[in-house]
């Protein structure tokens, strides 16, 4: 089902580009615009820049533009119906709920439909039922958390029931198979039907970094019935792998703790569910746990949208730091800085802030914190073989390898330092192992595939080089910043063919067709309704004010009013420049013509009054006469 007009509007009204954008990539102030690195395509150096009070963003690197609305969807890969709905609900918008519809789209929709009742369902177990408030509450306050705390996690409970779930979604017109695409229930063994798959546990909800449920964790309680027989109920049992949740992309506590994460340019990764909440209940907000899976790239690169530098903390007395060792490189090769800390023996960030507080906590990462060229020296220090020249190699050659990872060369050569300090060897030894280390092409041990099919990037555009003028990108950008009275004066004394041909043409024949019809909708261009290419130059043109007008005074080695500052002058310039462009291109034809025909001892009369005509029309063109010729309004479509 379409999603009224006036709805889309309201949603588009509500929504901010840079804090959508900002879930994406990180950015920096830059002047009126932010900049940050580009998400479709790779970069080192910014060229991806957003512009608040137009609502767009544009990348100059790779040609990709649009409005909030146009990035999601291709960052996301979701329709425009999707993302609209997404958005609405990010902004509190009730749109009205879908009937019959596009079934595949559906689907995914009904599955994050049944997870948002789940949620919710839970929740209440927990908080409004006898046994979820003497058992599940009991056991949460029993571990320190707030009401507030379990709110903002919106734990819950699963109440001892093989259907109590099945029961309460089928009453709100849920599928059982909807709930088990959901992962919600599980086939029964020996009958037709199904039942919960989350029963007496207390219930932590995963959500995407937009605050959608994608699964749960549900842990077992303590006060449950003794196993019987051999049968151990896992400590948790998580939701499997959907068509919504993919674990390798999800990160627990991302969506509460983000914008904690992008102050601090820092992000603390912690193992356990109940760490990321006992630490935002200490004020410590940074932080995610990968939700007891290795740390995989994908996730790397989600905190890397937020963070400069992860922290990983690991327990002192456990595989933690083997597993710290693992997490180094996936983060340096993402860009990332990698810092690790050791916790206090038998504890974990959940018992630490519980027992000391999240001041105690603090101090105490400020004060163990290491990068990762002093951890792994001093792993090795630990195990005791830098004491043999071999040892020391080795060592030397574990930090190279993970230094090697670090894309920035800079970064590379400050850390080679710090390692030849460490080690205790002069840098020029370690230089040359490095150079040898990088030259021979071997990378440091081998990052275990991502589990799962990366997202699939057809999505991604590629590079398109659109042949425009800047005079054109400046008159496009008039006509749709001042939208009638200068699309009157532009395009009433310039006509359709002077504008190159292709997407550019295009562009101006749509504003002429809105003149002919009534408003410039600037949105519609900035929105795609005319396609990719109108697009990327639509949004190119409105970003990049200054390029167009500087580039244009270098061109025409004159002055060019700014095009803020009087914009009808400004447009006459561009009018000027264009027009001249294309009378020396036709000089340049009469020019060659003229010499083939001395060439062949032609006359050459005729070819010399079409230059004098030439020249005259210049002339003319340069005392901007071209402005009282036509002062109608623009012609009708003469293409
Ligand atoms: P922990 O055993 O440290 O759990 O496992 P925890 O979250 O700290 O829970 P408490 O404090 O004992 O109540 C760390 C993480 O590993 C995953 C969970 O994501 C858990 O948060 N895990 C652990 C599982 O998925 N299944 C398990 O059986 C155990
Ligand atoms: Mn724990």
């Amino acid at each position: 089902m379409m999603i009224p007009e006036d709805k889309v509007e309201e949603v588009k009204a509500a929504t901010d580009v840079v804090d959508v954008v900002s879930d994406y990539v990180r950015l920096k102030k830059a002047g009126s615009n932010f900049k940050g690195l580009c998400p479709f395509h790779n970069e080192k150096t910014p060229s991806f820049n957003v512009n608040p009070s137009m609502g767009i963003y544009k990348c100059f690197g790779c040609g990709e533009g649009g409005d909030a609305i146009s990035f999601l969807m291709k960052v996301e890969g979701l329709g425009f119906t999707e993302t609209v709905r997404l958005l609405a609900e990010k902004a509190g918008i009730e749109l009205p709920e879908e009937g019959a519809q596009d079934p595949h789209a559906d689907e995914k929709e009904s599955v994050l439909h049944a997870l948002r009742f789940a949620a919710r369902w839970y929740f209440e177990q927990l908080t409004r039922t006898d046994t979820g408030k003497q058992r599940g509450l009991a056991y949460f306050e029993g571990r320190g958390l707030s009401a507030e705390t379990i709110k903002k996690f919106g734990l819950g409970f699963a109440p001892d029931q093989w259907d109590g779930l099945l029961k309460a979604a089928e009453a709100a017109q849920i599928k059982p198979e909807i709930l088990d695409a959901a992962g919600l229930v599980l086939p029964n063994k020996s009958s037709d039907g199904f039942h919960d798959r989350f029963r007496e546990r207390a219930m932590f909800p995963i959500l995407s970094h937009v605050g959608k449920v994608l699964g749960f964790g549900g842990r077992v309680l303590p006060d449950s019935a003794p196993p019987t027989g051999d049968y151990v109920p896992p400590k948790y049992i998580n939701s499997p792998e959907t068509r919504v949740y993919h674990k390798s992309r999800v990160l627990y506590g991302l969506f509460q703790g983000k914008q904690a994460i992008r102050g601090e340019e820092e992000v603390i990764l912690v193992e356990g569910y109940t760490d990321v909440i006992s630490l935002h209940q200490a004020d410590v907000e940074n932080v995610v746990a990968s939700s007891g899976t290795a740390l995989t790239p994908e996730q790397v690169k989600a905190l890397g949208r937020y963070a400069k530098r992860v922290l990983l903390l690991y327990d002192a007395d456990s595989a933690g730091a083997a597993a710290a060792l693992r997490g180094i490189d996936l983060i340096l090769r993402e860009g990332l800085a990698a810092y690790v800390v050791a916790l206090p023996e038998g504890s974990d960030p959940d018992s630490f802030v519980q027992q000391f507080g999240g001041e105690a906590f603090r101090n105490y990462l400020q004060k163990n914190r290491q990068s990762f060229v002093h951890f792994k020296v001093a792993t090795a220090r630990r195990a005791g073989t830098l004491g043999t020249p071999e040892g020391q190699a080795e060592a030397a050659r574990s930090v190279l390898e993970s230094i090697a990872q670090i894309p920035d060369t800079v970064a590379q050569d400050g850390y080679i330092r710090v390692a030849a300090e460490q080690l205790g060897v002069p840098d020029i030894h370690l230089r040359v192992q490095f150079r040898d280390l990088v030259k021979g092409g071997r990378r440091s041990t081998p990052v275990p595939p991502p589990r799962e099919a990366p997202p699939p990037d057809e999505g991604l555009p590629t590079p398109v080089t659109i042949a425009m003028r800047p005079e054109e990108g400046a008159l496009i950008r008039l006509m749709l910043e001042h939208g009638r009275p200068m699309v009157e004066h532009v395009l009433g004394h310039m006509g359709l063919d002077e504008f190159s041909e292709g997407p550019v043409r295009q562009i101006v024949e749509q504003v002429l067709e809105q003149y002919q019809t009534g408003q410039i909708d600037r949105e519609a261009f900035i929105g795609g309704a005319f396609g990719p290419a109108v697009q990327q130059i639509a949004t190119g043109v409105l970003m990049d004010r200054h390029a167009v007008s500087k580039n244009w005074q270098k061109l025409a080695g004159i002055g060019v009013p700014e095009l803020n500052g009087e914009p009808y002058d400004a447009a006459a310039s561009a009018m000027m420049l264009l027009k001249l462009d294309r009378v020396e291109e036709a000089i340049a034809l009469i020019i060659r013509k003229t010499y083939a025909a001395e060439q062949a001892g032609d006359d050459l009369t005729d070819l010399q009054r079409q230059m004098q005509d030439l020249q005259h029309l210049k002339a003319q063109i340069e005392r901007r006469e071209f402005l009282a010729w036509g002062q109608e309004a623009p012609a009708e479509n003469e293409a």
